[in-house]
């Protein structure tokens, strides 16, 4: 039976065209059911670090005759998988300081994919640096809305794609990317108001620094 993605999930998955994927932190399993069902993936291999999560993946799966294509495996981060055992890894809804552990600890046992999708909740510049780390170029990096919040997604494969640190704090594709000028020059206002009411901090003053000169260089590409 086909299920209905949210836009978070349903841009992820409109990410993976073919092969095998891996969902890491899978928790309800919709993701991989849903790919393997409308053909975007030939199988996935759904992991988590917690049972309760792989039950309910397990289940979705079996409840719609996908047990055969949906394999759920429990360990923590890329450990249940072997080096290039599927074409792409998903990792969503954790948290960039945890999804830059899981891609460096892998990559430091030797394991290599050929491509990432990857959805952090926080800190998505250590996500997009982990990647740049580990050999992998972003192809996409954009921000989906879902239920009035912005959630970040990035797609990467295999290349070299060191970035700079605008890019790595906005978005690769921050000097193309229109919303990301609008939410930035909002974002800037807000700043403004904080240090006219009396605010002041190192961070909120770099955090300032950063969305000038990003603004700027958006201006100057024009
Ligand atoms: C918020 S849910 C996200 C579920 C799904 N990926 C999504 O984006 O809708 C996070 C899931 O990641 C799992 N998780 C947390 N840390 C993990 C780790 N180090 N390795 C594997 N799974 C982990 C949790 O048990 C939970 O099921």
């Amino acid at each position: 039976m086909p299920i209905r993605l949210d836009e978070r999930l349903s841009k992820i998955a409109s990410l993976i065209s073919g092969g095998t994927v891996a969902d890491v932190g899978c928790d309800h399993g919709k993701l991989a059911y849903y790919l393997v069902s409308t053909d975007r993936a030939s199988k996935a291999i759904a992991t988590d670090i917690s049972e309760g999560s792989l039950k309910k993946a397990r289940e979705l799966a079996s409840e719609n005759g996908a047990d055969e294509l949906v394999i759920t495996r429990l360990g923590d981060g890329l450990a249940p998988i072997a080096s290039g055992e599927v074409d792409a890894v998903v990792i969503a809804g954790l948290g960039g300081d945890v999804i830059s552990k899981i891609l460096l600890d892998a990559h430091r046992e030797g394991k290599r994919f050929q491509s990432y999708v990857l959805s952090p909740n926080t800190h998505p510049e250590k996500a997009r640096r982990a990647l740049s780390e580990i050999g992998q170029k972003i192809t996409y990096d954009s921000a989906v809305e879902c239920a009035g919040k912005l959630y970040t997604v990035i797609a990467s494969r295999e290349g070299q794609g060191a970035l700079d640190e605008l890019e790595e704090t906005f978005g690769a594709f921050y000097l193309r990317d229109a919303q990301f000028e609008k939410r930035a020059a909002q974002e800037l206002k807000y700043i403004a108001s904080l240090i006219g009411g009396g605010a002041s901090s190192d961070k909120l003053a770099r955090r300032k620094k950063l969305l000038e000169t990003a603004l700027e260089n958006i201006k100057k590409e024009r």
